[in-house]
């Protein structure tokens, strides 16, 4: 872990919100758990007694919202908002992972990285700055127990993290980032000689060399910042000195792989849209698509 992950996991630790939630996962019973990888990340707990299987369910409500998912713990079934497999298996098929250094850039809860798991890594490692996801890694992790290291970072700490990886996956975090091109250089610091970079965002469709810049919110998310063609997509990577941009698929966002559950709280996908038109936003922009590309040095 680095220095700085480690003193910014310290005084998340400390926060009003955060602290219960790491109480409550210290004191998790200690159940020893087989893995199953499927596209529902299985952990079959033995002996659970109906008081332990009380606290861990306990947990993993104080704990939401589960974006990312589904996992099975036990009995207990988190059914995330997102069907993250559905994203995993668009990627599945284009890499190889075997004995690599891998880091997912914005890795939520882990989902994808316990499941990566399969693929026999090096190493894995997974960023993302937000204290709760860190949280839900833990208590995920607390019963996996896997060596996927956790650092509570951004995409813009890995210039000076020190250690590169030969596959890089930074999935839903480029239209969140207000430069996006200098993200796509922060990523390309970290990757090694002959690496390469997995990425999902947001796109427009049409031929131009230009990018959406929503006013204020893109299906009611505040931080949107540009929605590019998948041409002006290529043009960032070409510009930061990526090579090989390959398109894998473009994808409409649909109800099968957003949408409210007991897991989360407040809204999803059903009312980000315009209810007469699904086909926008309900700010009335193009409804939300991503292009999957792979990139290499
Ligand atoms: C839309 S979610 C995408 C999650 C996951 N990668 C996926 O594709 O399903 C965006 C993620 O980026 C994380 N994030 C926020 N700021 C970030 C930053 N500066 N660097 C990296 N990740 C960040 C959020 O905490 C959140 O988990």
């Amino acid at each position: 872990m680095s220095e700085k992950s480690k003193t910014q996991k310290e005084s998340a630790a400390q926060w009003k919100d955060i602290k219960p939630l790491r109480t409550m996962i210290d004191s998790l019973p200690k159940i020893s758990a087989d893995i199953t990888f499927d596209d529902v990340f299985t952990l079959s707990l033995s002996d659970v007694s109906p008081q332990n299987a009380s606290v861990i369910k306990d947990c993993a409500l104080a704990l939401r919202s589960w974006r990312k998912g589904p996992f099975q713990i036990g009995e207990l079934f988190i059914d995330s908002e997102w069907q993250s497999f559905i994203k995993y298996n668009i990627l599945r098929p284009h890499f190889n992972l075997k004995d690599k250094k891998v880091a997912d850039i914005g890795c939520n809860n882990g989902y994808y990285l316990f499941k990566m798991l399969q693929e026999e890594p090096k190493k894995l490692v997974g960023f993302d700055p937000t204290p709760l996801f860190w949280c839900q890694f833990d208590f995920i992790n607390h019963f996996a127990q896997t060596k996927i290291v956790y650092e509570l970072l951004g995409v813009e700490d890995l210039k000076e993290y020190g250690e590169k990886f030969d596959t890089i996956f930074c999935l839903g975090v480029l239209y969140h980032r207000s430069d996006p091109i200098g993200c796509l250089k922060s990523l390309k610091s970290a990757l090694e000689r002959d690496g390469e970079l997995f990425l999902d965002t947001f796109v427009i469709d049409g031929d131009e060399d230009i990018a959406l810049c929503p006013k204020n919110r893109y299906s009611k998310i505040s931080n949107i910042y540009f929605i590019p063609t998948v041409n002006t997509l290529k043009n960032w990577c070409d510009r930061v000195g990526f090579k090989n941009f390959e398109l894998l698929c473009i994808k409409p966002t649909t109800s099968d792989e957003q949408r409210k559950t007991e897991w989360i709280l407040g809204e999803s996908l059903e009312n980000f849209l315009d209810p007469n038109n699904n086909s926008k936003t309900i700010e009335g922009y193009p409804a939300p698509k991503r292009a999957y590309v792979k990139v290499s040095l």
